[in-house]
């Protein structure tokens, strides 16, 4: 079974994206896949620069999120919106991941492996906007990135006190997409 690596955009400690990766680990573990909860805040980069990298290579938690990403053979990308789009933080991380190294490429860490996307936004679109730009990214990056993807409006009130989703359909649509997910990692697993 593929392990999956789900993550948030976001560092915020009352993050509701890091609350919706929560919950899509929890359906990940349910239905019986390997599921790493990754938090970005533990794994700090500074912003991408060429002099930096040129003079001393990747950051050693540059280094490491690689491994991470070559150790996972499918991935949750739970992404807030900023202006739209995708916020630094995950773009930034990304684009460290993706710096090749001497003997290996870039590509590495992301070619051939299925993606599922999230969002989630205060706002009544759900950070969907944002997804387009990610989706993008990461088909460059020859991921398979799914066709489905859920997006949480409202995110504030969409919780409960245990961290639970409380509209059973989202609950259901992140359910099936988790099974798409899997399902297509056991595919390319063959
Ligand atoms: C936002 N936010 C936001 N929301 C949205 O739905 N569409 C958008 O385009 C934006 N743009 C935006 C820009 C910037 C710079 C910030 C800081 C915020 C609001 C955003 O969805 C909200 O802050 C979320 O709570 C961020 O996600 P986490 O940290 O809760 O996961």
């Amino acid at each position: 079974m593929s392990r999956v690596l789900i993550f948030a955009g976001s560092t915020r400690r009352e993050s509701f994206n890091r609350r919706f990766a929560r919950v899509a680990a929890q359906q990940v573990a349910d239905a019986g896949g390997e599921a790493t909860l990754l938090e970005l805040a533990d794994h700090p980069l500074p912003l991408y620069d060429g002099d930096l990298e040129a003079a001393s290579g990747l950051p050693a938690n540059a280094l490491k999120l690689k491994e991470i990403f070559i150790a996972h053979g499918a991935f949750i990308f739970v992404s807030p919106e900023y202006n739209s789009s995708i916020p630094a933080l995950l773009k930034n991380t990304i684009d460290w991941v993706s710096r090749p190294l001497p003997e290996q490429s870039g590509y590495v860490p992301f070619s051939g492996k299925p993606a599922a996307l999230l969002s989630a936004s205060p706002g009544h679109l759900g950070g969907i906007r944002g997804l387009r730009h990610l989706r993008d990214v990461l088909n460059e990056l020859q991921m398979i990135v799914l066709p489905k993807q859920v997006s949480l409006p409202a995110a504030n009130n969409a919780f409960d006190s245990q961290g639970q989703l409380t509209d059973p359909a989202t609950n259901r649509r992140l359910g099936e997409l988790v099974g798409e997910l899997l399902g297509m990692a056991k595919r390319l697993a063959k």
